[in-house]
């Protein structure tokens, strides 16, 4: 039987060598270490032998048993080891192949209006002038002509942080500042900036919007003067062959007053569902600068006079990019933005 055990041995090690794969390998621990195995027999027999041959018998065969379970944990080991470098080599990385393209950012729609009304003006001679989002009551209305109480004020929803604090409700209160700042000086600005109401958000109105306020203070200043601003920017924006049709209105802190509209780019003034059938845009609402304003900003009427405007950002971008709803302007999405 000692001959049988090594002749198991050495067929067992043998068959061994030659397994390369997993099935094989459990295959092959069936055949010997298994309940019904080769080995597994082979201890079982030793009751068999004579009694004095047993213990040598039982010896060696252990010693067997061992080896080839150390010989087969060995193989597991390695062919996992095989397997996984066939996988890594499978899923290998191609280090030759493109990256992937990081989309460089642009500048916002809003941004990229603002900049083209900017240049149009510096042609112009205006200086872009900033005055601050957070605004008191005094520059927001009082020094622009509206006291406290005056009915006018209804005119702007005013989102209030305080008794006497708020947020700017239009750019107009830039015009008090500029004029304090600058006196004596004559005065060409166009003061740009954030203003919030509070109003209801809708496709067409938001409660934060950009204005691009405009003010001229000199001597002989005059609405023709106006006129003729207002038809140059709508020129140089929306096209050479525009045309401006003033209309008369109301605001406190200007007099006259005026509303100017643009014949509809869509339909070129026929009519159409942008310009409600009118074949008018509006531009913006605009006048001479008010006497009590110009005193305000310690510029003498009797020797002083002025024009003030004031232009939305977001309509005209909607206009011109056919966009339909002002909300897209604030909801960052990037579907939206990378359009411009
Ligand atoms: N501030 C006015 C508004 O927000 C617009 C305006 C500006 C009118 C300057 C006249 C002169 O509606």
């Amino acid at each position: 039987m000692l001959e049988q055990l090594n002749k198991l041995e050495k067929e067992s090690t043998a068959a061994l060598e030659t397994v390369s794969s997993s099935a094989a390998l459990a295959e092959w621990n069936k055949r010997y270490l298994g309940k019904n195995g080769a080995l597994t027999q082979l201890l079982r027999s030793v009751g068999q032998l004579p009694k004095k041959e047993r213990p040598v018998f039982g010896q060696a065969a252990n010693r067997v048993k061992v080896a080839l379970e150390a010989a087969y944990e060995a193989k597991v080991e390695m062919l996992q080891r095989k397997e996984m470098e066939q996988e890594l080599e499978r899923g290998a990385l191609d280090v030759t192949l493109p990256g992937r393209p990081r989309r460089p950012g642009h500048l916002h729609i809003t941004t990229q209006t603002l900049r083209q009304i900017y240049a149009i003006f510096a042609e112009m001679g205006f200086q872009v002038y900033e005055s601050p989002d957070v605004e008191t009551d005094e520059m927001n209305f009082e020094l622009l002509n509206m006291p406290p109480h005056h009915p006018a004020r209804d005119m702007w929803a005013t989102f209030w942080i305080s008794d006497d604090v708020l947020l700017r409700t239009h750019t107009s209160p830039g015009q008090i500042r500029v004029m304090r700042e600058r006196y004596p000086e004559p005065i060409r600005v166009i003061l740009p900036g954030k203003c919030y109401r509070y109003e209801q958000i809708t496709a067409r109105a938001e409660h934060q919007f950009y204005q691009v306020e405009g003010l001229a203070v000199g001597h002989g200043i005059r609405m023709t003067d106006l006129i003729g601003t207002l038809t140059e920017f709508a020129r140089r924006f929306y096209g050479m062959d525009r045309h401006i049709r003033i209309r008369s209105s109301y605001f406190p802190f200007t007099e006259p007053s005026i509303e100017a509209d643009m014949d509809c780019i869509i339909c070129q003034g026929e009519g159409c569902r942008v310009c409600k059938h009118s074949g008018w845009l509006e531009v913006g609402g605009a006048g001479m600068v008010h006497p009590v304003v110009l005193q305000n900003g310690g510029y003498d009427p009797e020797e002083w006079s002025g024009f003030a405007f004031g232009l939305g950002v977001e309509r005209p971008a909607m206009l011109k990019y056919d966009i339909n709803d002002i909300r897209l302007f604030y909801g960052n999405d990037l579907r939206f933005l990378r359009q411009f």
